[in-house]
């Protein structure tokens, strides 16, 4: 009973107890939640709404959580999200050895009251490039529940994955604002976001909602900023995790029924076409520099796959960045958006010119549907991925590639 009594206060501070995935059960102070990974540097995120002079003290990893193995207080920068309470407070922790163990502490103010605030600690790992494995965790089309990822998440252990992948209608302002902040720190939680990076790939939904122009404020992303204007936002990046690197596009709104239905007027396909040419130009470029070269493995990934057995939802899509990518040495594709999974293997000479796998997810529309997770891994010889079902975590299919040397 004494010991519920001090967990109960601990979480009721915003101090979520040392144990992982965490957890922060707090209405005004978010679990924080890492960003933007890279081999020397990594985004530290930290929703509030009522707190000021937020810092991260942070360090190597010395296996000792206290304050006197810590060198370094850095202060936060917060941004008040625009018709919301709460404020994005960031920190960009630099200057990190590839590979490195670190931990951090959140630490503020709480304005009313004018109560320290500290969150426990957490660790985390610098992105490696010279690593001989990666392994992430994919999800995709999960719109609004949290449900669907915990009972994915039941199948998927804390050795699978060193980040996760959230592939698109993923965050839906459902059925309004409230809600999406719930579900968002939900995931985060359940994905052990706040020492496990959550990388954040737009969705046709996602673009559509009340929220959409104020998604920025939720991630870090390389080259994302919330000053930029709608349609000008950068959400296309790239990973390097080891041997996989990753190509991430932002498909955008669907082009299902703009030429044929008044309805989907909404959809603006115009703007979108021209969103994805300035897209296929950032494409260009950054083939142009030989990105990717030197990993074994290159992966393709967007909501809307540009490559489907049923509905071409994205033709766009396809018709401005597939002459390009044709120099990015593609193994695979990942994709979502049907809620039907599926794994289509490449047609030589013709499309898909690459295999693309597809997950599944929740459809009452196609009667035995259900949310599934990715489970991806990448060593020196091979590139699988094991696509789950959230119902019982059987195996639905396998993707599975082996470098072969001739003799
Ligand atoms: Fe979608």
């Amino acid at each position: 009973m004494k010991t519920f009594a001090v967990i109960l206060f601990l979480i009721t501070a915003g101090v979520a107890p040392a144990q992982t995935p965490s957890t922060n059960t707090s209405p005004t102070v978010s679990t924080p939640y890492l960003q933007n990974p890279t081999a020397d540097g990594m985004t530290v995120c930290f929703l509030a709404q009522a707190a000021e002079q937020v810092r991260v003290a942070w360090g190597v990893d010395t296996g000792a959580a206290s304050a006197e193995a810590i060198p370094t207080e850095v202060a936060a920068n917060g941004t008040v999200i625009p018709g919301t309470p709460w404020t994005m407070w960031k920190t960009r922790l630099t200057g990190l050895r590839p590979g490195g163990a670190y931990q951090y502490q959140v630490r503020y103010l709480l304005r009313f009251g004018g109560k320290d605030g500290t969150t426990t600690w957490y660790r985390f790992r610098a992105m490696d490039p010279q690593a001989t494995t990666a392994r992430f965790v994919v999800f995709n089309d999960l719109h609004h529940q949290d449900r669907t990822l915990a009972a994915l998440m039941r199948f998927v252990n804390p050795d699978d994955y060193e980040f996760t992948v959230l592939l698109g209608d993923c965050l839906e302002a459902y059925p309004n604002e409230t809600e999406l902040f719930r579900a968002w720190r939900a995931y985060l939680d359940i994905l052990n976001a706040a020492e496990k990076p959550c990388l954040f790939i737009r969705g046709n939904h996602d673009t559509r909602q009340s929220f959409a122009n104020r998604l920025a404020y939720l991630v870090d992303s390389p080259s994302l900023s919330v000053a930029q204007p709608w349609g000008e936002d950068q959400w296309q990046f790239t990973l390097r995790a080891g041997p996989v690197w990753f190509l991430a596009m932002d498909t955008g709104e669907d082009e299902n029924g703009v030429q044929t239905d008044p309805r989907t007027a909404y959809k603006h396909p115009e703007f979108w076409r021209d969103y994805r040419r300035r897209q296929a130009e950032w494409l260009k470029t950054l083939l142009a520099t030989e990105a990717g070269s030197g990993t074994l493995w290159h992966l393709f990934l967007s909501h809307i796959p540009l490559y489907n057995n049923n509905e071409w939802d994205s033709p766009s899509s396809r018709e401005s960045w597939e002459p390009i990518l044709r120099d990015a040495n593609l193994d695979l594709m990942l994709a979502g958006h049907d809620h039907e999974w599926k794994l289509l293997p490449k047609k030589t000479g013709g499309r898909p010119p690459w295999p693309v796998l597809i997950g599944g997810g929740l459809s009452p529309k196609k009667g035995s549907e259900e949310g599934t997770v990715m489970l991806v891994t990448a060593d020196a010889t091979t590139l699988r991925i094991r696509l789950l079902a959230a119902s019982d975590g059987r195996e639905l299919t396998e993707f599975k590639k082996t470098l072969t040397t001739n003799p």
